[in-house]
Order: structure tokens, then C-alpha cells, then sequence
């Protein structure tokens, strides 16, 4: 080889170094130390639209930032999501991102992955931990906002009624940030005022299947439910079913706010079945991916994101329908 090819060679290498080295900074564990990131990705599971939608926007957008994602689906248990931590630890991806399914009981495993020396990322649900050094971000909605904004509804809604108003609320998962969090804000809404009566509450786990089997017995154990809140869509949806077989109309004979603003809620919504949902945005793989990218480099960020949320009644659903992205 020519002295002058060997010193255009010398040349491309050590740019490519550089140029290697700008993008990465002080590279964490299992990056490959050439850039390359791997995020273990440990999903709550597939219980409803909402987590659809949130799953293809992780996957889809780690195939757009280059990321290599190892996903697991923990089916709903708890068990399962520390199981798919830990084997993420043993693997030394270069950064670790959960949903956790409920907020207690993960600082062993967190301290594992922090001694590891592999930054973790809580995306769209909490952890109850005093330790919040255990992980660097917080990515996802106020759960309590959504709560609040769907008692405000109920409040207006029934100003000028003497009552009694009698509630029903099928709750998410027992345990989970989003069923403890829209709980609270709710309650506190609806707490306000002594003709508010939460005559029925339980958990319905976040599915169609369980929203509908809870609604058909609060409709065989009370008289008369003048409201359902449902904390997600899918709840609600598979509550519809419940509500016409006892020859109930949903919307009229009883109002239903629900929570997520999926398609078929939306759709529901526009139907006149629903009255008013409030919005919880799974959208988040983008900004994941690039909390992800700097966490990876060594980069400080912000320990909480909030995600920016709208609510919807029937006329809004309509005009928001064509153009929904999930
Ligand atoms: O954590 C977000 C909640 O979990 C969504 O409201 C619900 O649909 C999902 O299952």
C-alpha cells in the first residue's frame, strides 16, 4: 500500500472514532462502548387498547432511533416483570425501562440494576420507593389530574341536581399507580359534596372481560347507578355490554366517563354511549427513546416528564375521530 493511502486510511479511522465518541459520551454498561444501545424493555402486558397502542409506539420507535429493544410482556404480574428485570441485569443492556403493574415492592430489584450499573427509566406508571435515586426518569401522566378532570365532569354535570347521586367506579389493577392515582383525584372531587354516594367500587384489572363481569353484578346488587366511572376504556366498553343486556341505555340511563381516549372509546364517545373521557396518552415511545439515549450517554435528565393530556365529550370525540393516531 502507497504512503498516501495509508494516511487517508489512518485518517478515516481515527474520524470515525471521533465521530463515534461525540455521539456516545461516557457510554454506560453494555452499550458496546461503540455506541450501539440495547434498552430491556419490561411491558405490564396486552390487557388493553391503550397498552397497544403503547407497546407498537415503543417498538416502532427503537426501529427509528436505531435502538436494539429486548421486549417482555409480564402478563399483568408483578412476578413476571421482576423475572424480565433481572435476566435484562444478566444481559447488560445499557439501559432498562419498565411499566411497573403495581407501585410497591421493586426497590431489591432497582438496587440490583443500580450495583449493575444500568440506569432505569419508569415509563407511564410509578413506583412507590423512597430511594429515588433507584431511577433516573419518570416518563408518563398525572394520574390524579385524569381522576379530578372526570369528578370536575361529574360535578358539573350534576350542579344543580338535589340528589342522591349514586356512583359506580370500576377500578384498574389494585395496587397500580393509575387505579390508586385516579381514585384519589376523584374522590377528592366528589367528596366535596354530600349528594355524591360511590354506592359500588371494585377492581375490573383494566379489561373488557372484567369491566363487564363487575358491571353485571353492581347492576344485580344496586337499585338505581346514575353514574359509571370507568378508569380506562376498556372497562367501560365491556361495561356497555353489561348495561344493555339488563335494558339499560348507556349514556342516558346511566353517564359513563371513562379514561385513555383510545379509538373505540372515542368511537363510543361519538356514539353517545359514553359521556365524557378523559385523556391518557400512550404515545411515548419517542420521547422514551430519546431519554433512553441520554441516560445511555451518561446525560442528566429530568426525574419527571409529564406527558400534556386533553379530555373530550361527545362533540369534541366526533371532530377528534378522523384524525385519532391510536
Ligand atoms: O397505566 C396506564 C393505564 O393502563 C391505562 O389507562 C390503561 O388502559 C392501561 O391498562
Amino acid at each position: 500500500m502507497s504512503r498516501s493511502r495509508v494516511a487517508l486510511l489512518v485518517a478515516a479511522v481515527v474520524g470515525l472514532t471521533v465521530l463515534t465518541g461525540c455521539g456516545g459520551g461516557t457510554a454506560a454498561s453494555g452499550s458496546g462502548g461503540g455506541g450501539a444501545i440495547t434498552l430491556g424493555f419490561a411491558q405490564v402486558g396486552a390487557e388493553s387498547g391503550w397498552r397497544t397502542a403503547n407497546t407498537k409506539s415503543i417498538q416502532s420507535s427503537a426501529k427509528d432511533a436505531g435502538i436494539t429493544l429486548k421486549f417482555s410482556d409480564a402478563q399483568q404480574k408483578q412476578a413476571n416483570q421482576i423475572q424480565a428485570i433481572r435476566s435484562y441485569i444478566q444481559q447488560k443492556v445499557s439501559v432498562i425501562a419498565f411499566s411497573p403493574v403495581v407501585e410497591t415492592g421493586w426497590d431489591t430489584v432497582l438496587k440490583e440494576a443500580k450495583t449493575a450499573g444500568i440506569p432505569v427509566i419508569l415509563t407511564d406508571r410509578a413506583v412507590d420507593s423512597k430511594d429515588t435515586t433507584l431511577y433516573k426518569s419518570f416518563l408518563g401522566s398525572d394520574f390524579v389530574n385524569e381522576g379530578k378532570e372526570a369528578g370536575d365532569w361529574v360535578a358539573k354535570q350534576y350542579a344543580s341536581a338535589t340528589g342522591p347521586v349514586n356512583i359506580a367506579v370500576l377500578e384498574g389493577t389494585t395496587g397500580s399507580a393509575p387505579a390508586n392515582d385516579r381514585s384519589k383525584g376523584f374522590n377528592d372531587v366528589i367528596k366535596a359534596d354530600s349528594k355524591f354516594k360511590v354506592v359500588a367500587s371494585q377492581d375490573g384489572d383494566f379489561t373488557r372481560a372484567q369491566g363487564k363481569q363487575v358491571m353485571e353484578s353492581f347492576l344485580k346488587s344496586q337499585s338505581k347507578i346514575d353514574v359509571l366511572f370507568a378508569q380506562n376504556d376498556d372497562m367501560g366498553l365491556g361495561a356497555l355490554d353489561a348495561i344493555q343486556a339488563a335494558g339499560l341505555t348507556p349514556g342516558k340511563d346511566i353517564k359513563i366517563v371513562t379514561v385513555d381516549a383510545t379509538h373505540d372509546g372515542m368511537q363510543a364517545l361519538a356514539d353517545g354511549k359514553f359521556n365524557y373521557v378523559v385523556e391518557c396518552n400512550p404515545l411515548l415511545g419517542p420521547q422514551l427513546m430519546d431519554l433512553v439515549k441520554k441516560v445511555a450517554a451518561g446525560q442528566s435528565v429530568p426525574n419527571r416528564i409529564l406527558t400534556k393530556e386533553t379530555a373530550f365529550d361527545q362533540d369534541a370525540a366526533k371532530a377528534a375521530l378522523p384524525s385519532r393516531q391510536y
